[in-house]
């Protein structure tokens, strides 16, 4: 299916800037991802231009996923879906890093290239050193008829409609939920139950409510971006499914207000940057109430410890934080896909109250078509 995009979703319809204006349309966005793909009578989800038959998907041993910025963030979440709902070994990598180092290509690896734009340099060429050794590559991607969604075998696209801003939210957003569904999908060929199915395609369905909520605490969000936007540095946290969401809040904070962050796994903390913690190094923590709620309370009482300050993004307000952003649940897997959007209005607000050019952050490129 393709969708058609209006040229009025080109206004600013009221918003100050398209970061501002794409966060905003993500309920939407994710609605047109799920529509018409999910099949109640198989709790599975239907992929129509996917072009790997129920035989080919159970051939796959192993799934790379290949992609640069944000795209590679989202590809980091989908390996972790994959794993958890197909149980085939994934992993993500950045493109171009994959490319340089002759890599081993496997005819039992299935591999996936994400982008938004469909033309980043480095995501292409990727593809067509995979496609020259003989591999079978799919792609998700958002710009319909774009170079990677043509040189693929086959593919998802994301439908999150059109994005202007230089950093990606809703794009994201909807790459994280066709993940989703490919994990789904794959899941469903081998050993995920049908119960386990209804389970997740009642999460998928839940989502767009759900982004609703958030963006309506918009409010709270602004006002705790005005705490933190004197920071020099900050320290983002995650274990697991929290991690990649991690790298994503810290990369969009830094792209569009400066502010320099890092992203670790709070597992990690112990083994280093604990050293850097201190009042004036405020640390985001990504709280999900799962398996590793325990840990990650642990990891907030040792940077409490230490005079951190924490804003946690969390299922229910953490007591060791100064401050919590509560998001709705869901189901495990599907967590990722909402922990991150409270923190797109962060970095926003952030942005916004340090006056930057929100829409095009200096030395970016919406997309890089060039090495
Ligand atoms: C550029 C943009 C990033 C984006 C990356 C990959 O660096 O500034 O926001 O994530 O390219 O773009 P793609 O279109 O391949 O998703």
């Amino acid at each position: 299916t393709t969708v058609e995009w209006e040229a009025e979703s080109y206004d600013m319809g009221g918003h100050d800037t398209y970061m501002h204006k794409e966060i905003h349309e993500q309920a939407d966005a994710v609605d047109r991802a799920l529509r018409g793909r999910i099949d109640d009578r198989f709790s599975t989800v239907h992929l129509g231009g996917l072009n790997l038959d129920a035989r080919d998907a159970r051939a796959v041993r192993r799934v790379k996923i290949l992609g640069c910025g944000t795209s590679y963030h989202a590809g980091q979440i989908g390996a972790q879906m994959i794993e958890e709902l197909a149980r085939i070994p994934a992993d993500a990598e950045p493109a171009s890093e994959f490319r340089y180092r002759n890599p081993v290509v496997d005819p039992d690896t299935l591999y996936i290239a994400v982008s938004q734009s469909g033309e980043t340099y480095d995501v292409l060429a990727a593809v067509q050193e995979l496609k020259r050794k003989g591999a079978r590559v799919l792609g998700l991607v958002n710009v319909v008829g774009s170079a990677i969604a043509r040189e693929t075998d086959g593919g998802i696209y994301v439908h999150a409609g059109p994005e202007v801003c230089v950093v990606s939210t809703k794009c994201f957003t909807n790459m994280v939920v066709s993940f989703g569904l490919l994990a789904l999908h794959l899941g469903r060929t081998r050993d995920l139950s049908v119960a386990d199915g209804k389970r997740i395609i009642e999460g998928l369905r839940k989502l767009p409510a759900q982004i609703e909520e958030i963006l309506a605490g918009e409010e709270q969000i602004e006002k705790l971006s005005k705490e933190y936007a004197d920071a020099k540095s900050m320290m983002f946290i995650g274990r697991v499914r929290g991690y990649p969401v991690a790298r994503e809040a810290s990369l969009k904070l830094k792209e569009v207000s400066y502010i320099h962050a890092e992203a670790y796994p709070a597992s990690e903390l112990k083994h280093g940057p604990l050293a850097l913690i201190e009042p004036a190094m405020p640390t985001v923590a990504i709280v999900p109430d799962d398996d590793l709620l325990e840990k990650n309370r642990a990891a907030l009482e040792e940077i409490k410890a230490r005079s951190g300050r924490i804003l946690a993004v969390a299922h229910q307000e953490q007591e060791k934080a100064d401050h919590t952003i509560v998001v709705p649940k869901n189901e495990d897997e599907l967590d990722p896909i909402l922990m991150g959007i409270p923190l797109q209005l962060f970095a926003y607000y952030t942005a916004k109250a340090m006056g930057r050019d929100i829409d095009k952050p200096r030395n970016l490129a919406k997309s890089v078509t060039v090495e």
